[in-house]
């Protein structure tokens, strides 16, 4: 807890209240420029910090959001050598779509800085410095693993080899994908380089560490005391587990040419470690808000008064709980107050995952959903409403485009967006389009208890999002609306304005009714606006009302609008979501992840091929994942046994030769990349097997049917997978 939560705190003892400090800095975690980023991660780290301070800022706190590129890590290089592109190509590639991206889905950070600039450059060396001078690091010699063919020590993600949890075969040398776990080179079974494929040797190495085992006592106190009950669960336990799993010395520098250099003399070829640098962005983005709005940074990292809040994912948990703290504490600047990360989300039942084309790339969404129409921006709430009431704040959660269409159809749309057409078009009909008077004499139980949760419904949504429950905060909202859209039911002002010749004074229920359910808009549109910006902008512009409407304090209060004011005619808020636009999203989703797998057996090919010669580019991609699969999906393969009748070589292809394949019931045309491994006339005549049923592709040029198996054994020769006996062509193989 920062000081000034905790003071105020105590002189409160008693009220119910917290009084918040005034000075926040928030952040989000620092995405890594080697490609694009799904609306997983939009879920996790940004979405929440976005609606925290949207919430703040409306409050009128003082508040800096910062965020920004990470450009620093073996993730970049790979990706370059992925696209066969330099690793400063990649991030001047990705930084500005990423910027942009949460720029269209309304993510408003105060900065989106970057850490291949100077000054965060300056900033992260300035760290080290202190630190190093303070005697806060320890400087030890250790054998690394080493390339001998490509002559690099081998850091994080350039070495891949089995993980010792999960027993997964291509865990980095950093972290296993698969578990998550958090490794060291050391803990992979049999490591490779991911750069000749070779196994390293060890060599000595000199790096500089961050002693965490002396800080024990600190993050025991700090975390598992003093946040024990207000940080997540999951956070807390997760932390407990580290700390009691034992804290080591952990490195700080890495031996690379790609990032922050080592800022002490005769050290060339050393950077600091990625992890090291990257959370420093914090530091470094806000100076830089600090120079661009004649702002003075300091107070916002060395003022025990600030509250300072990291928003991240599950997988960054101990480095913003347990490494970062200890280098903020030692280099005197505050902690944060809080970390209140999410867990993962899912997609339509597997993990999401870029590199399977198994996700939704922010910029995908952007582009199917939001430019594709005008006033897109209301497609941009209706996911930030989809992934904020499934956000996965205790434990993971799924995404499925059937319940995006649910949530925005029969939820925004009808509840919210119903509510609020409603009560524009019977005061447009009933009340000559002015916002009516309230008789308060006329006033019933009914209208009494809508007034009171008006006024209510303000402090629990503020409270849930003080405590970081952005779910149940906009249920709140939801249950508001759907409590206006009761209260209209009930009081039927459409059937009163039918007897108005009877019983003229019937018009002041509907001048009730209308005062209190356009009222009750005005609160609406206060309090979605940290959730949906774009939607409670269109009904400030439905209203007529200033921006300055929005400001938290307003909430609560019926008084919003001026009786007699006129309002405008409403505008469809949410426009409904087809069928067909969901089974598009499926067919794209499953084509895209097909395209993936597609690549990834490319790619295989490419290096079973290549296998003795120079690594490419794309011999560096991590292989391909399989996970187990149960009978069914086996079954699915139709694998026969055939004869080559013709084989040729690919023109302007040394892998491909193109084959005929007698199949008995037919004679298929098969092009195989092992051209490199047999030459026509060698393999004309033999039987090999061959899967039949995969879909036809084309490969330069000439219509490939079907697949050949070979085995590849330790030398990289590839040999053909054939019927121990000659069979019959077209005998099944099971
Ligand atoms: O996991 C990631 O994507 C990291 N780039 C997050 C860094 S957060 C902070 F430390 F900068
Ligand atoms: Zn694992």
């Amino acid at each position: 807890m920062c000081d000034a939560t905790k003071i105020i705190k105590e002189q409160k003892a008693g009220y119910q209240k917290l009084i918040q400090p005034n000075r926040y800095l928030i952040t989000s975690a620092l995405p890594y420029a080697n490609g694009l980023k799904h609306i997983g991660h939009l879920a996790g780290a940004y979405l929440p910090a976005d609606i925290y301070v949207r919430y703040l800022k409306a409050q009128k706190r003082d508040v800096v959001f910062v965020c920004g590129s990470d450009e620093h890590g073996t993730a970049i290089p790979i990706q370059a050598m992925k696209e066969g592109t330099t690793a400063q190509a990649i991030i001047d590639k990705y930084h500005p779509i990423m910027e942009q991206n949460f720029k269209d889905l309304g993510i408003e950070f105060d900065i989106y800085h970057r850490t291949s600039a100077p000054l965060h450059h300056e900033t992260a060396q300035e760290f080290f410095t202190a630190l190093n001078n303070n005697g806060d690091l320890e400087i030890k010699e250790t054998e690394q693993y080493y390339d001998e063919e490509t002559k690099t020590f081998l850091a994080d993600r350039f070495i891949k080899g089995t993980c010792p949890n999960c027993g997964y075969e291509n865990a980095y040398g950093d972290q296993c994908e698969k578990c998550g776990r958090t490794l060291s080179p050391d803990e992979l079974i049999n490591p490779v380089s991911t750069l000749s494929g070779k196994p390293p040797i060890k060599k000595l190495t000199k790096h500089w560490y961050l002693p965490l085992n002396k800080h024990e006592d600190f993050l025991r106190e700090w975390i598992l005391k003093e946040h024990a009950k207000d940080w997540r669960g999951t956070v807390v336990g997760q932390c407990k587990s580290w700390i009691d799993g034992g804290l080591l010395p952990r490195a700080v520098t890495r031996d690379l040419d790609w990032g922050v250099k080592v800022p002490l003399p005769n050290e060339e070829g050393k950077v600091l470690y990625v992890w090291f640098d990257a959370p420093i962005g914090y530091v470094s983005a806000t100076k830089q808000w600090a120079i661009d709005n004649n702002k003075d940074w300091k107070p916002y990292w060395q003022d025990k008064e600030t509250k300072l809040v990291h928003f991240v994912g599950k997988d960054n948990i101990v480095f913003h709980c347990i490494i970062f703290p200890v280098m903020l504490k030692l280099h005197g600047y505050i902690v944060p107050e809080n970390v209140p990360a999410n867990e993962f989300m899912n997609l339509e039942g597997d993990k999401m995952s870029t590199s399977r084309g198994w996700s939704i790339e922010m910029d995908d969404y952007i582009n199917d959903w939001i430019k594709k129409e005008n006033g897109g921006s209301q497609l941009a709430d209706s996911l930030r409403y989809y992934l904020t009431q499934i956000a996965p704040e205790t434990k993971d959660s799924e995404f499925t485009w059937k319940g995006f269409q649910d949530a925005n159809n029969s939820e925004l749309g009808s509840i919210f967006g119903n509510f609020v057409n409603r009560a524009f078009v019977l005061m447009h009909k009933l009340c000559n389009g002015k916002v009516p008077p309230l008789h308060t004499e006329e006033m019933d139980s009914k209208d009494d208890i809508l007034v009171k949760e008006i006024e209510n419904g303000k402090s629990k949504i503020e409270n849930l999002i003080e405590n970081y429950k952005f779910r149940d905060a906009l249920f709140e909202v939801i249950e508001l609306a759907r409590k206006g859209n009761k209260y209209m039911q009930e009081k039927e002002p459409w059937i009163l304005a039918k007897n108005l010749e009877q019983n003229p004074d019937a018009q002041k229920l509907i001048d009730n009714c209308l005062h209190l359910c356009l009222q009750l808009c005005a609160n609406l549109a206060i309090l979605i606006n940290p959730f949906l910006p774009f939607t409670a902008k269109k009904m400030l512009y439905m209203m007529k009302v200033v921006d300055k409407m929005l400001d938290w304090d307003n909430a609560g209060k019926i008084k919003l609008l001026s009786v007699g004011y006129s309002l405008r005619a409403p505008e469809l808020l949410f426009r409904k979501i087809e069928d067909s636009e969901i089974a598009e999203q499926m067919e794209k989703l499953k084509i895209k992840s097909q395209k993936s797998k597609d690549k990834n057996v490319e790619n295989l090919n490419a290096e079973k091929n290549s296998a003795g010669s120079e690594p490419t580019a794309n011999s560096q991609l991590p292989t391909l994942i399989k996970p187990e699969i149960v009978y069914d999906d086996f079954a699915k393969l139709d694998i026969k046994v055939g004869t080559i009748t013709a084989a040729e070589k690919v023109a302007k292809a040394d892998k491909l030769l193109k084959l005929e394949v007698d199949l008995g019931f037919e004679k298929r045309t098969i092009i195989s990349g092992i051209a490199l491994h047999f030459t026509p006339e060698e393999i004309v005549g033999q039987q090999v097997t061959v899967v039949t049923n995969l879909a036809p592709r084309k490969l330069k040029g000439i219509e490939s049917n079907g697949m050949i198996l070979t085995a590849e054994d330790a030398s990289g020769k590839l040999h053909l997978m054939q019927p121990q006996n000659k069979v019959d062509n077209g005998s099944g193989v099971s």
